[in-house]
């Protein structure tokens, strides 16, 4: 199994390949995983070009984007990890899960996952998150994996974002 495969006590965690065009463009499709992404929904030529995007980028940076696998059911419920961010704000956690596995501690799962992943193994010494002051469940799962609040703002269109970082504690 490659090092960038990791298997936690209830999920799977396998880096985005062109093999997941197909059901990543069903995740990307449904407006209740989606529409709190910065990007929302994807269409399926929106969907096949950011899982191109996905692939590249773990060749590219050694690290990136990982489909979850509910262990016990077998099933994808959701996927995320680690990105640069379009803005200018770092190395950035995503985390996105099917309605039906929302609510079950799977989000700071990931979190706690990707961001060791990103310390130990990519040698990253912060991550960030940016979320709407409004997703209270977005910001509750990154507070449960140690990430801190760090400042809030208001962009062009009138959304309110909050920035969340977590330091590599082993970092100098
Ligand atoms: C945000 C998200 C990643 C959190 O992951 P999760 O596995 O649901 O996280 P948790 O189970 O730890 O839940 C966090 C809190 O949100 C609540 N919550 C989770 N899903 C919820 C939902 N659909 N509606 C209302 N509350 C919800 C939980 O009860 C929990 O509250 P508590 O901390 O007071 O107990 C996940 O809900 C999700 O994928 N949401 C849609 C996409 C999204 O918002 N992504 C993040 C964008 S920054």
């Amino acid at each position: 199994m490659s090092r960038r495969t990791i298997l936690t006590t209830r999920l799977k965690f396998e880096p985005i390949t062109w093999a997941d065009c197909d059901r990543m463009a069903v995740l990307h499709a449904d407006a209740r995983v989606m529409d709190l992404l910065k990007h929302g929904v994807l269409n399926r030529q929106q969907s096949d070009a950011m899982v191109a995007d996905y692939e590249a980028e773990w060749s590219a940076f050694g690290f990136g984007s990982w489909t979850v696998t509910e262990r016990a059911s077998g099933s994808l419920v959701g996927y995320g990890g680690l990105r640069v961010h379009d803005g200018g704000f770092g190395i950035a956690l995503r985390a996105a899960f099917t309605p039906e596995a929302q609510g079950n501690g799977y989000g700071p799962e990931l979190g706690h996952t990707a961001a060791t992943y990103a310390f130990d193994v990519a040698k990253i010494d912060r991550v960030i998150a940016i979320t709407r002051r409004s997703n209270i469940p977005g910001q509750r799962s990154l507070e449960k994996f140690g990430m801190h609040r760090e400042r809030e703002w208001t962009t062009a269109d009138g959304r309110i974002l909050v920035l969340y970082a977590l330091c590599n504690p082993k970092a100098g």
